[in-house]
């Protein structure tokens, strides 16, 4: 089933709406209330939608999110089946420290075709590469390099990496400067880490790494639409995560996936910058208005691109 064209500026407003939501508490210090604004502006925002939509990615489960929750029924109820995934507010930090990069962010696909991701690590490999086995999650990071390289032309020491700065992620960063490869250490926001190798006016040629889950998947929706490569496969590392992993579904917990598995046939994706970051501005406010961007794709129409809006507040 196509999504139709409508739905392009519907997501994106409601996107843009909660950017706005959160753009109140930046430097305020409150990670929660600057979630919360954007978790309810957004529910606000999605329920107003002639839909009948379904949470597969939000806030937790109900019993942890009263609101967004995975499963939760959403919109007018009345249109088409929509799968949905959330992240009202990417980067809680960001906003709560007033530093750039945040984002909100959503994915549509229709009925069945996004994947329900548990709140578990992912283990993330991206980049722009039509071919299927250039990069793997499953190669060493000498080899990922070496084939980038060479499906680039390049030398791996004008390759650059994304990766989340985390002492998790030691062995690969020191393996990466062993390759003589140029680093961009990301200290949160791997949804917009993963999404950098789509224009070359980023300057990142590769995204690995651990980062959440959801997040890998929201990243994928995007990409699909870009023709990237990417790969994700969860790291459940409790009994508790283990068997919430087997409640939602999944039987190979180690499995790798590949985008399609991930996400498949029409989706939207739309992210809105909150804070200024290197995919997207920030908010801006004058008088009684406000301008948003906001970077949308739509897999059927070929729509993928940076727009900016101007709304009243
Ligand atoms: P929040 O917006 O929920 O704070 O997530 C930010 C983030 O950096 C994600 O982009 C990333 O996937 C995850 O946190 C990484 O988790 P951790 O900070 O535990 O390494």
């Amino acid at each position: 089933m196509l999504i139709d064209k409508k739905f392009e500026n519907l997501f994106a407003n409601v996107t843009s709406r909660a950017a706005l939501s959160s753009y109140f508490l930046i430097g305020k210090n409150d990670k929660i209330a600057a979630d919360k604004a954007a978790v309810d502006s957004m529910r606000n925002e999605l329920n107003k939608i002639e839909m009948d939509g379904k949470i597969v990615i939000g806030e937790g489960e109900l019993d942890e999110a009263p609101m967004l929750y995975i499963g939760e029924n959403i919109g007018t109820k009345n249109g088409p089946k929509l799968d949905i995934a959330v992240d009202p507010l990417e980067g809680t930090n960001f906003v709560a420290n007033n530093q750039p990069g945040a984002l909100s962010v959503i994915a549509v696909a229709s009925k069945e075709n996004l994947f329900g991701a548990p709140e578990s690590y992912m283990s993330k490999i991206s980049a722009k590469c039509s071919e299927s086995n250039v990069i793997d999650l499953d190669f060493t990071v000498k080899k990922n390099i070496y084939n980038l390289a060479e499906f680039q032309n390049k030398k791996p020491e004008n390759l650059t990496a994304c990766i989340l700065d985390r002492p998790r992620h030691k062995e690969i960063i020191d393996e990466l400067k062993k390759l003589n490869v140029k680093l961009k250490l990301i200290s949160d926001g791997d949804v917009s880490g993963a999404l950098m190798i789509i224009d070359k006016k980023y300057s990142v040629d590769i995204f690995l790494g651990i980062g959440g889950g959801p997040e890998g998947v929201l990243a994928a929706a995007a990409l699909d639409a870009y023709n990237c490569h990417f790969q994700g496969r969860f790291l459940f590392n409790t009994d508790k995560e283990k068997k919430r992993a087997k409640k939602m579904g999944i039987v190979d917990l180690e499995k790798k996936y590949e985008l399609n598995e991930i996400i498949s046939g029409d989706s939207i994706f739309c992210a809105t910058g909150i804070t200024s970051g290197d995919l997207v501005s920030g908010i801006k406010i004058k008088d009684d208005k406000f301008t948003s961007e906001t970077l949308i794709t739509h897999k059927s129409s070929g729509l993928k691109k940076i727009i900016k809006t101007e709304q009243f507040i």
